[in-house]
C-alpha cells in the first residue's frame, strides 16, 4: 500500500530517492518523505502532505545531502495524511525507518513503550516499531541485531528499511508479509517495494523471501533467512524495457495502458498457444499430469481479477465441465470453507503482493487442494513463489491504479488455462481449433474497439452531471458488466453498480428514470434476444440506453438508445473485446470530470494490507 525506497552510494542519494518515490507513487500518494545520512551529522529528515511533487518542491528549497537515505509514500491506514503521521518516523534524531504494512499489536507494543519512557509524536503503527528498535539498540550497541530483535516482538505484515546515523554506511532491511527486493548496482545497492522504483539505476534485483533479514552496504549485500540461516537470494533480470513504466505521448498511464492491449493479449498467447490448441507444456512441466487430477476448480481473488476469475468460471464450466466456484479473497479467508483434495487452487493477482489472495491461498495450504495455480503479472511476486504453477501474463508494468490491461490479459491466461483443462476433460480438437483460432483474433478486435475511441469519448459528455449508472450484461458478459461499473466508479467517482441483466426486475428497475444512464454489453451471442427483452423493459421506464453491441445484434439507435457497434467476436471471446469500449468510457468521464485518472482518491495500487 505504501511504497519504501532506499539507496547506499558513494553518490549523493537524494535524487535516487526521490525518482524512486515517484515510480512509487501509484501505492499511496497522500503523503512522502525522506531521510538521508551524510556520515557526519544526525538524520536529516523532509515531511510533506500531499504527493511526492510536495515534497520534492520542500527539498529544492532545502535539500537533503548524503550517501544513504531511505524514503516513503504513504497511504494511510492507522492516522490522518499528516506531516507527522508521515514517514520516515524517527526515535530521536538518529534512528529513521520507512515501512509498510501493518502492525498488528501496535497498541500493546505503544503502551509498553510509553510506560519505558518513548514519547510518541504520531498515530502510526510504525513509530512503535522505531522506539522498540532504539530501546533494543541501546542495549545492543548494534543496528542489525537491534532490528532483528525488535522483529519478533511485531505482529502484522511489515517490509522495513533502518538506518541509523551511528553506522552510516548500510540499511537493514528486512520482510514479512509485504514485498520487498533489493536493487544490485555496482558499488551501491537499493532496495524498494517494487522494480520500477528501481529501473534509473539497475535492472538486476533479488527478491527477498518472507521472514529475510538483510544488511545492505554499498559493496555488500548479506540475507539472513527466518532462522538466522546465511542464504543466497538469486539475481533475476528485470524482464521489461525501463520505458515500459513511462507514459510516454500518453495524458495519462491508463490511457496508454488501454492502448498497449493488443499487443500484451498478443504477449501472453506467445508460446503458449499453436494456430489451432493450446500447448499445456506451457503452463508448466507437470501441468500434464496435474490437470488430469483437477475435479473441481476453486478461484480466488480481489477487485478486477475477482472479475476475471468470474468470467473465467463460464468458461471452465462450459468448455472443461468441471465445477469452478469463485469468491473474493477476503471473504474467503474468513469463513470455515470446505476444499477437496482434487481442487485446483486458482489466485489471479496482477500484482502477486495483494495481502488477502495471498492470505486465502496460506488458509487453503493449510486445508490441503491438489495444487495450487497462478495468474500474476509481477515476476517474483509472493504469489508466484508460494504457488505450484505459474501463467505470467505479460501486460508489463500497469502503473494506473484503474486495471486495465491486467485485466484483460488476465482472461487470456484463463482461455488458454480453461482450454488446457477442457481438453483433459474431452473437449474436441475442433472445439478447441475453433476458440483458439478466435483467440488469435481478440488482438485485432481490440485494435478495431481502440479506434472507436473519439465515438466513446463524445457519448462520455452523457455522464458528465450524473450521479449514479446501472451497467447491465448477461452471461459472461455480466462480470464485463461489473468491471466496467468498477472502473466508472473508481476513477469518476459515479456511483455505479452491474446486474446480470435478468435481475433488473427483481429490484433494481425501480431505479431507472431519465437521470439513470444505463450501459449494456449485448454482443450477439445466445443471450441476446433475452437481453433485448430486458433493455425494452428499461426503455419503457425512460431510462436512457447506451448499448455496445455487434451488427448481428440488432440494436437500433432510436431517441434514448445510443448505441457504438463493435466488431463481430467469437461468444467465449467476446468478454475480453467487451471489456475495452467500457474501459474508454470511464476514462472519458474521468477526464471530463477532471480527477485524477491514475491515481484516485483514496486507493492504491497494491493492497498489501488487509
Ligand atoms: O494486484 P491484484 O490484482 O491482486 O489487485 C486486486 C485489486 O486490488 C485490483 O484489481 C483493484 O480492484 C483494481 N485497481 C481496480 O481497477
Amino acid at each position: 500500500m505504501c511504497g519504501i525506497v532506499g539507496a547506499v552510494s558513494e553518490r549523493d542519494v537524494q535524487g535516487i530517492l526521490l525518482e524512486g518515490l515517484r515510480r512509487l507513487e501509484y501505492r499511496g500518494y497522500d503523503s512522502a518523505g525522506m531521510a538521508v545520512l551524510d556520515g557526519k551529522s544526525a538524520v536529516q529528515r523532509a515531511r510533506e502532505v500531499g504527493k511526492v511533487e510536495s515534497l520534492a518542491a520542500a527539498i529544492e528549497a532545502s535539500p537533503l545531502s548524503g550517501h544513504l537515505g531511505i524514503a516513503h509514500t504513504r497511504w494511510a491506514t492507522h492516522g490522518e495524511p499528516s506531516q507527522l503521521n508521515a514517514h520516515p518516523h524517527m526515535s530521536g534524531d538518529r534512528l529513521a525507518i520507512v515501512h509498510n504494512g501493518i502492525i498488528e499489536n501496535y497498541q500493546e507494543l505503544r503502551e509498553e513503550l510509553k510506560a519505558d519512557g518513548f514519547e510518541f509524536t504520531s498515530q502510526t503503527d510504525t513509530e512503535v516499531v522505531v522506539h522498540l528498535i532504539e530501546k533494543n539498540y541501546r542495549e545492543l550497541g548494534k543496528l542489525y541485531d537491534a532490528v532483528k530483535t525488535a522483529v519478533t516482538r511485531l505482529r502484522g505484515a511489515y517490509a522495513l528499511a533502518v538506518v541509523h546515523a551511528d553506522e552510516p554506511e548500510h540499511m537493514v532491511v528486512c520482510r514479512e508479509g509485504s514485498p520487498l527486493v533489493i536493487g544490485v548496482g555496482i558499488g551501491e545497492n537499493f532496495i524498494a517495494s517494487d522494480q520500477l522504483a528501481l529501473l534509473p539505476v539497475t535492472d538486476r534485483f533479488m527478491f527477498l523471501e518472507e521472514g529475510d533479514l538483510a544488511d545492505i552496504r554499498r559493496d555488500s549485500i548479506e540475507i539472513h533467512d527466518r532462522e538466522g540461516a546465511l542464504v543466497d537470494r538469486a539475481v533475476s533480470r528485470f524482464e521489461h524495457s525501463a520505458d515500459a513504466a513511462e507514459k510516454g505521448e500518453y495524458r495519462h498511464y491508463m490511457l496508454k495502458e488501454i492502448h498497449e492491449q493488443p499487443r500484451v493479449i498478443k504477449a501472453t498467447m506467445e508460446g503458449r498457444v499453436t494456430d489451432s490448441r493450446v500447448l499445456e507444456q506451457a503452463l508448466g512441466i507437470e501441468a500434464g499430469e496435474l490437470l488430469q487430477d483437477v475435479r473441481h476448480v476453486q478461484i480466488i481473488a480481489c477487485g478486477t481479477s475477482y472479475h476475471a476469475g468470474m468470467v473465467a468460471r463460464y468458461w471452465i464450466e462450459d468448455l472443461a465441465g468441471v465445477p469452478c466456484s469463485v469468491e473474493v479473497a477476503s471473504e474467503f479467508r474468513y469463513r470455515k470453507h470446505v476444499i477437496q483434495k482434487d481442487t485446483l487452487f486458482l489466485c489471479i493477482s496482477q500484482s502477486g503482493e495483494t495481502a488477502d489472495t495471498l492470505a486465502a491461498l496460506r488458509q487453503a495450504k493449510k486445508a490441503g487442494f491438489r495444487a495450487a495455480l497462478a495468474i500474476c503479472n509481477v515476476p517474483g511476486s509472493s504469489l508466484v513463489r508460494e504457488s505450484d504453477l505459474v501463467i505470467m501474463t505479460q501486460a508489463g508494468p500497469e502503473i494506473g491504479v484503474a486495471s486495465t490491461k491486467a485485466f484483460t490479459t488476465q482472461l487470456t491466461a484463463l482461455l488458454i488455462f480453461s482450454l488446457a483443462l477442457a481438453r483433459k476433460n474431452g473437449l474436441s480438437a475442433e472445439r478447441e481449433a475453433d476458440i483458439v483460432k478466435a483467440l488469435h483474433l481478440v488482438p485485432g478486435q481490440v485494435s478495431d474497439v481502440l479506434a472507436l475511441e473519439g465515438e466513446i469519448a463524445e457519448m462520455s459528455e452523457r455522464f458528465v452531471e450524473k450521479n449514479h449508472a446501472l451497467f447491465l450484461g448477461r452471461g459472461s458478459q455480466f462480470p464485463v458488466a461489473m468491471e466496467g461499473a468498477l472502473k466508472l466508479k473508481e476513477i469518476s467517482y459515479i456511483h455505479a453498480e452491474a446486474y446480470p441483466a435478468g435481475e433488473l426486475k427483481h429490484g433494481p428497475l425501480a431505479l431507472v428514470d431519465s437521470e439513470m444512464p444505463v450501459i449494456t454489453v449485448a454482443p450477439n451471442n445466445s443471450m441476446a434476444e433475452k437481453l433485448k427483452s430486458n433493455l425494452e423493459e428499461v426503455r419503457a421506464r425512460g431510462g436512457e440506453l447506451f448499448v455496445f453491441a455487434d451488427r448481428a445484434a440488432n440494436v437500433k439507435p432510436e431517441e434514448n438508445i445510443h448505441v457504438v457497434q463493435l466488431p463481430e467476436v467469437h461468444e467465449i471471446t467476446a468478454p475480453i473485446v467487451y471489456t475495452v469500449p467500457l474501459q474508454l468510457l470511464s476514462y472519458h468521464v474521468a477526464v471530463l470530470k477532471g480527477t485524477d485518472v491514475d491515481q484516485p482518491r483514496n486507493l492504491a495500487k497494491s493492497v498489501t494490507v488487509e
